[in-house]
């Protein structure tokens, strides 16, 4: 029942301003209390520094920021994996998607089959060979498989923190033509907005819990605000129409507190400068309320 919460300020994993006053954003909507509320010992340690003072040489082999992307992804790993290794469950608050690197850094060593949901309109699986933008936020899945720049996948060890096949991505939408491709030849799980449609929230997240019980010991929810439609979640840097409601997303919270299976979560993305009042940090807020067992209570 021991939370500890640590926010990442991180805005160099992509280009819009803004999304490094996330962990404050979703502070001022009340995260503390709200878990708290439900019966938790939950303790804020504060933000993790980001190393902006390694900035430099922007733009190298199509990896913007990398150096200090790298630098705050390995302090990040560190401080995870001690939360990890006191017996606390980690809730990270983003940042930038690039901060899962240092997530599932950090939780990977105590797992021989780390499962990953991926709530998220991207796949976040470019390298730098089939990023269109060169920005790291697009990677983290990639460079937890593995795949990338080794400068990032060597964070807290030269190994794939996760397979492919304990991966579940759900809410994909604009998947880039070289994450298609790994998808195809990986035989990676994906619910895209199509297989939700069809079968509904409900059967997906039945399906992915039965899925994850029987193949992994621990699971990281990696939730990207933009995996819910901009109507409901304004403030991301890149909003994707056609999105995941705020029901649908309440339900799969829902079912994954149900089945107790979470061991580490991350909220991201959210950007309060792109935000209409503080709506997506309260979003991220109400999940984060579910996934603890507001429903339960
Ligand atoms: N696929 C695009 C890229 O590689 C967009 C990635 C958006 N990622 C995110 N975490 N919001 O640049
Ligand atoms: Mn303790
Ligand atoms: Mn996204
Ligand atoms: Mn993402």
């Amino acid at each position: 029942r021991n939370v500890t919460m640590i926010g990442v300020p991180m805005d160099l994993g992509q280009n819009r301003r803004g999304v490094d006053m996330g962990p404050s954003a979703i502070r001022y909507a009340g995260v503390l209390e709200r878990i708290r509320t439900l019966g938790y010992n939950i303790e804020d340690k504060g933000d993790i520094q980001v190393k902006k003072e390694t900035l430099g040489n922007e733009n190298i082999h199509n990896l913007s920021n990398l150096d200090p992307v790298t630098e705050t992804n390995k302090s990040l790993a560190r401080t995870v994996s001690s939360i990890n290794k006191e017996g606390h469950f980690p809730l990270i608050l983003g940042g930038d998607h690039s901060i899962a690197i240092g997530t599932i850094a950090g939780m990977s060593g105590y797992f021989d089959n780390l499962g990953v949901i991926w709530y998220d309109a991207h796949g976040d699986l470019n390298t730098a060979d089939t990023s269109p933008s060169g920005n790291i936020h697009g990677m983290p899945l990639a460079v937890s498989l593995g795949l990338g720049h080794p400068t990032l996948t060597t964070i807290n060890g030269d190994f794939p923190k996760i397979k492919p096949e304990n991966v579940i991505i759900i809410g994909a939408r604009e998947l880039d033509e070289g994450e298609k491709d790994y998808i195809r030849q990986s035989g990676m799980n994906v619910y895209t907005m199509h297989e939700i449609d069809r079968l509904g929230m409900s059967e997906v997240m039945h399906q992915s819990i039965n899925y994850l019980k029987d193949r992994c010991d621990g699971v990281h929810l990696s939730l990207d605000l933009d995996g819910l439609d901009p109507h409901d979640a304004p403030g991301v840097g890149t909003p994707v129409l056609g999105g995941l409601t705020y029901r649908e997303s309440h339900l799969a919270m829902e079912m994954l507190a149900e089945a107790k299976m979470v061991t580490s979560a991350e909220f991201v993305e959210v950007n309060p400068i792109l935000d209409e009042k503080n709506k997506t940090a309260e979003v991220a807020v109400a999940l984060m309320g579910s996934l603890f067992g507001e429903k339960l209570k």
